[in-house]
């Protein structure tokens, strides 16, 4: 960046969970790289106009460069022509964590079996940088409900932290706590340390009080859907990026009632078609409380027969007409769907 016509670099540290910067120019630069750094942090992330490299605190001393990437071009930057264009994740990209997660070979090749998931992380954080490409925040806090494995959650500490420079909170929740374990300990062994994971069930568990732009959820189990998009709602949560999965609950209580009782005869209509159901009832859902919304084909149908998206951004200006419609068939065709009555047994403010 330009101070007064000088270039000049931002040196941000983090202690405390506070942040403290300081603008030097390139002779001060070289020098606190030269004086001051050795041991000193844990991590150590350099972003430039062009590439970003990140570092880690060897046990023994010295550092180990654990992440390089090409940066992201920044909004008004001279590269921003070029958005359109970025593969976000490429193979043979050095991201240690997809290593250690399976993803990639320690030569950063895809695992042949894990390629559908390399697909489908890639393809969510596109699909996120189109909506945040210009996130001009300093800081964002994410929740990731169903995490599991949790190659998504690292992928997007990876792209907003390496990849774009902007500091970032995130929380994975999961029941496993095997896996949440596991987790922590990749977390920790890359320095990563606003990136954490719990146990917890989000069904019924107190889950994060602090204040979240973004609920992320890639095929959490049945309702757990339903509980992060609920909890979404309540807070005014500005981004939601939700895959959902088995969507069984309005399968399994549904019941003949009208006009639709034709698509019922059959085991695999019936099951499509409430799964359909249950996300535009979500979809709908979401459109009453204020926020706009794209269902996005997410993946291939050969990737993932759980395949749609819905993104979602608050706006506040609500539309109704969608819930009133859900609310009738719910009625005429007799089946449960949770986020319909935890937001209608107890609205959100
Ligand atoms: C199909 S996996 C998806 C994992 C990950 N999001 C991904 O796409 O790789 C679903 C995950 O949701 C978790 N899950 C299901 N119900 C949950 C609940 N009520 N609370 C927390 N996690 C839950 C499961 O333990 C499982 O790890």
């Amino acid at each position: 960046m330009r101070i007064k016509g000088k270039l000049s670099y931002q040196v941000e540290r983090f202690r405390d969970n506070k942040a403290f910067h300081q603008n030097l120019d390139d002779t001060a630069l070289l020098s606190l790289v030269d004086n001051e750094l050795e041991g000193r942090y844990r991590q150590v992330l350099i972003v430039g106009e062009r590439e970003s490299a990140q570092y880690v605190l060897r046990q023994k001393g010295g550092y180990k460069k654990t992440g390089r990437s090409a940066s992201m071009p920044r909004p008004g930057g001279d590269q921003a022509h070029n958005r359109e264009k970025e593969y976000i994740l490429r193979e043979g990209e050095n991201i240690p964590a997809l290593v250690d997660l399976g993803v990639f070979t320690p030569d950063f090749r895809i695992v042949r079996s894990k390629y559908d998931k390399y697909k489908q992380i890639n393809r969510f954080v596109e699909l996120v940088d189109q909506e945040l490409g210009r996130y001009e925040g300093r800081e964002i806090r994410i929740l990731d409900f169903g995490c599991g494995k949790s190659y998504l959650t690292f992928i997007l500490y990876y792209y907003f932290v390496v990849k774009r420079g902007i500091r970032a909170q995130i929380i994975g929740y999961d029941l496993k706590a095997d896996v949440v374990e596991h987790c922590n300990q990749i977390a920790e062994k890359y320095g990563y340390a606003g990136l954490r994971f719990q146990v917890a069930d989000v069904t019924r568990d107190t889950l994060s009080e602090e204040s979240i732009d973004m609920v992320v959820t890639l095929h959490a189990c049945d309702t757990a859907t339903d509980y992060a998009l609920d909890y979404a709602i309540r807070r005014k949560v500005k981004h939601i990026f939700s895959v959902p999965c088995c969507q069984h609950e309005v399968n399994g209580s549904i019941h003949k009632g009208g006009q639709l009782d034709l698509l019922l005869n059959h085991g695999i209509i019936r099951e499509r078609l409430c799964a359909l159901l249950t996300d535009s009832i979500r979809a709908a859902v979401l459109e009453a409380r204020g926020y706009e919304l794209d269902m996005i084909e997410f993946i291939d149908f050969a990737h993932s027969p759980k395949n749609i998206m819905l993104r979602a951004g608050y706006t506040g200006r609500c539309r109704p007409g969608g819930l009133e419609q859900a609310l009738a068939l719910k009625e005429q065709y007799g089946f449960k769907q949770t986020l319909i009555d935890l937001q209608m047994n107890s609205p959100s403010p």
